[in-house]
C-alpha cells in the first residue's frame, strides 16, 4: 500500500510528483524516491531516503535533480524493514530501468531464485527488486517494450500496480496493473499518471482508470493500453470534477483534533445529503425497492474502524428493520466458506474506498450476482466504481490515520439506512424516518458538547494521568462491545498502550484474572435498562477484585456512577445512537492520552492510513 506517482509533459517532473506524493501519503510514509531522466543526456537519474516525505524533499533540494520525465513512491514496508536501501525506486543490474510499485509479488522468492542462477546481483530485501531485474531479462530477449512486457507480466504473480522509466526509451512512463488501481490523467501535452487522481485532481479532469490486468505506454504525445495479452484496449476516458484543496490544520495540532471537531458538521452533512436523495436511493444503491422489499439478509463488511460500524450497525438493521445481519470482517471473507444466499445484499464499508480486503471481497460476491453497495467517503474510490451502487457519507477528507469523522458518519448513514429499509418495507412512517434523522442530529450534538464538557479536565489531569498507564481493558456489552472495540483501536494506534477488549459479560470466563489495580478498566454503558443492570453486575465484579474503573455513562446511572474511579457523564439520546454520542469524547481522552505521550499522532508508527495490500 504504497503510492505511484509519474509525469511526462513540456514541465519539469519533479515539482508534480512531489506534490503529488504528499496528496497521496496516506498510503505509507516509511520511504520516499524519485527518478527522473535527464534531459541533457537522457540519463536515468534518482534519489531516496528513509523516513516521511520530508526527507526526500530535503535531499532533493541540497542534490537536485529534474526531467521532463519522472515518477517517485512513498512506501509502506511489506518485504524488507523501512531503510534507505529499500525505498523505491529499485533497479536491473545496469541501473537502466527503474521501476516503482505498489502491491506485492506473490512468486518473488522462486523469481529471485532464478534472477539471482542467471547471475542477477540485488541489493535490496523488496519484492519490486524482482521486477526490474525480470523486465531487464524480458528486454534484453525482445528488444522492445510491448513484447517485453507482455512476458514479464506473464511471469508475476500477485497484485500489483508498478511504473517504471528505462533509459532507452527517454519519452515514455511504463504502467503495469492488476488489481491494485492505476489512473493515467489527460492534460494539454502532459500526462499525470498515479495509483489514486487525488495526486493530480484540479491539474486534469479527464482521466482513464485503467483496466485490471492492463499495460500501458505513456507518453507526452499519447497513451497506447494493451491487455496483458498484449492486444490493443480501447481508451475509455472520463470526465471527473474531483477538485484538491489544501486541508490546513486550521490551528489545530494535529489532523486528528480538526477531524474530531468536524464530527457534528460532518454527521449534519451526511444527514442532509441522505435526506436529499431519499427517493433515489435505491437507483444510488444499484437495486430497485422491490429487492429492499423482499430483503433476508443484510450482509455488512469492513476493516478496522469501518468493520466497528458496520458492527454496531447490524444492531440498527436487526432492531430497525428486523432484518438479520451477517457480519464480515474484510480481512477474513474470501478465505471462509461462503453460502450466496437469495433476498441479499452486501454493504462494504470504507472511508477510502480503496481497503485491499474490502475491495476483493466486493469482487468476489460481484461474481455470485448478489448486489453490492460501496458505503465509502470518496467518490472517486475504486470500490464506488466496482461495486454495483453506492451510498456516500459525507465526512469530507479525513487525513488523520486514526479514524473519527469517517466512523461517526458511517454510523451515520446506516442507522438512516436502517430507518430508510424500515421505511420502505412499511415498518415505520415517514414521520418517523423524519424522527431518525433529528434523533442523528441531537447525537452529534451531545458529541461535540461532552468534548467541551470535559476538555479541560482530560487535558490538565486525566490525560497525564492515564499516559502512565502501559496497558487498558475496555469493556461494553450490546452495541457499545463494539464501540469498545472502536475505542481501544484509537488507544493502540495512536498511544500505543496495550488494550484488550471484552464483552463485558465474558470477564467472569477468564479475562477477570487480569483486573488489578495497574489496568484501568474502560466501561462504556448502554441507555436500555435490562442491558445497563446486567453490565452494572459486570462493575461490580471488576470492583469487587480492587479493579480501577473509569465510566461513560449516561445521565442518571447513579449506580455506575458511584462504582467508577472517574466518570464521563453523557446525556442521554436515542439507546441505539449512544456510541455515536460518546464517539467525540471517547476520541479526544484517547487523543490527549497520545499527546501526552508525544506520539506522532495524525501518522502513527507502521500505519497507513488506506491499506491497499491484502
Ligand atoms: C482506524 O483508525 C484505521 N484507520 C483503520 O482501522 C481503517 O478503518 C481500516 O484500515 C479500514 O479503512 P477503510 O475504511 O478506508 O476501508
Amino acid at each position: 500500500m504504497c503510492s505511484v506517482v509519474g509525469y511526462v509533459g513540456a514541465d519539469y517532473s519533479r515539482k508534480f510528483v512531489l506534490e503529488g506524493l504528499s496528496r497521496l501519503e496516506y498510503r505509507g510514509y516509511d520511504s520516499a524516491g524519485f527518478a527522473c531522466i535527464d534531459p541533457d543526456d537522457n540519463r536515468l537519474m534518482y534519489a531516496k531516503s528513509e523516513g516521511k516525505l520530508r526527507s526526500l524533499v530535503a535531499l532533493l533540494e541540497k542534490e537536485p535533480i529534474d526531467g521532463f520525465v519522472g515518477i517517485g513512491h512513498t512506501r509502506w514496508a511489506t518485504h524488507g524493514v523501512s531503510s534507505q536501501q529499500n525505498a523505491h525506486p529499485h533497479f536491473d543490474c545496469e541501473k537502466l530501468i527503474s521501476v516503482v510499485h505498489n502491491g506485492i509479488i506473490e512468486n518473488h522468492h522462486v523469481l529471485k531464485h532464478e534472477l539471482e542462477a542467471a547471475g542477477h546481483t540485488f541489493h535490496s530485501e523488496t519484492d519490486t527488486e524482482i521486477i526490474a531485474h525480470l523486465f531487464e531479462d524480458s528486454l534484453s530477449t525482445y528488444n522492445e517494450l510491448h513484447g517485453a512486457l507482455v512476458d514479464l507480466v506473464g511471469r508475476l504473480q500477485g497484485a500489483y500496480a508498478f511504473i517504471s522509466l528505462v533509459q532507452n526509451y527517454p519519452d515514455t512512463i511504463i504502467l503495469v496493473r492488476k488489481r491494485s488501481p492505476l489512473c493515467i490523467g489527460i492534460g494539454q501535452g502532459e500526462m499525470f499518471v498515479a495509483s489514486d487522481m487525488l495526486a493530480f485532481a484540479g491539474k486534469c479532469r479527464n482521466v482513464v482508470f485503467m483496466p485490471d490486468e492492463s499495460f500501458a505506454l505513456v507518453r507526452k504525445s499519447g497513451v497506447e493500453l494493451y491487455r496483458f495479452d498484449g492486444t490493443p484496449l480501447p481508451l475509455l476516458v472520463q470526465e471527473v470534477d474531483v477538485t484538491w484543496d489544501m486541508y490546513e490544520k486550521q490551528g489545530h495540532d494535529h489532523y486528528m483534533l480538526k477531524e474530531i471537531y468536524e464530527q457534528k458538521t460532518a454527521i449534519h452533512n451526511t444527514v442532509n445529503f441522505l435526506h436529499s436523495v431519499k427517493d433515489r436511493i435505491w437507483a444510488d444503491m444499484g437495486v430497485t425497492g422491490e429487492q429492499i422489499f423482499q430483503l433476508d439478509t443484510i450482509n455488512l463488511i469492513g476493516c478496522g474502524t469501518s468493520w466497528h460500524a458496520g458492527y454496531i450497525a447490524k444492531f440498527f438493521f436487526e432492531t430497525i428493520c428486523m432484518i438479520p445481519v451477517q457480519l464480515h470482517l474484510g480481512s477474513e471473507f474470501r478465505y471462509l466458506p461462503f453460502f450466496p444466499a437469495k433476498n441479499s445484499i452486501f454493504i462494504a464499508i470504507s472511508q477510502s474506498g480503496e481497503t485491499a480486503n474490502t475491495l476483493e471481497a466486493v469482487r468476489m460476491v460481484n461474481e455470485f450476482n448478489i448486489p453490492t453497495v460501496a458505503l465509502t467517503n470518496v467518490s472517486s474510490s475504486t470500490m464506488l466504481r466496482e461495486a454495483g451502487g453506492f451510498v456516500l457519507t459525507q465526512a469530507g477528507r479525513e487525513i488523520a490515520v486514526a479514524s473519527t469523522k469517517a466512523f461517526s458518519t458511517q454510523i451515520t448513514a446506516l442507522y438512516w439506512l436502517a430507518h430508510r429499509i424500515a421505511y420502505e418495507k412499511k415498518i415505520i412512517t415517514a414521520a418517523q424516518l423524519e424522527g431518525a434523522q433529528e434523533d442523528l442530529l441531537i447525537a452529534a450534538e451531545v458529541l461535540e458538547n461532552t468534548i467541551e464538557n470535559y476538555k479541560l479536565s482530560i487535558i490538565k489531569e486525566l490525560a497525564p494521568r492515564y499516559a502512565r498507564y502501559g496497558k487498558m481493558i475496555f469493556l461494553g456489552r450490546h452495541s457499545s462491545y463494539p464501540f469498545a472495540l472502536e475505542a481501544a483501536l484509537k488507544l493502540k494506534e495512536i498511544a500505543y498502550i496495550f488494550a484488550a477488549t471484552y464483552p463485558a459479560g465474558e470477564l467472569k470466563h477468564g479475562p477477570l484474572a487480569l483486573i488489578d489495580a495497574d489496568t484501568p478498566v474502560i466501561i462504556f454503558s448502554h441507555q436500555d435498562p435490562i442491558i445497563y443492570q446486567k453490565l452494572l453486575a459486570n462493575v461490580q465484579e471488576v470492583k469487587a477484585r480492587g479493579g480501577h474503573i473509569i465510566a461513560f455513562a449516561f445521565e442518571g446511572q447513579y449506580e455506575l456512577i458511584g462504582l467508577a474511579d472517574v466518570v464521563f457523564e453523557i446525556p442521554r439520546v436515542k439507546p441505539l445512537l449512544g456510541p455515536l454520542a460518546m464517539t467525540g469524547l471517547m476520541q479526544f481522552f484517547f487523543y490527549a492520552i497520545a499527546k501526552e505521550l508525544d506520539r506522532p499522532i495524525d501518522k502513527p508508527r507502521n500505519l497507513a492510513k488506506s491499506v491497499t495490500v491484502e
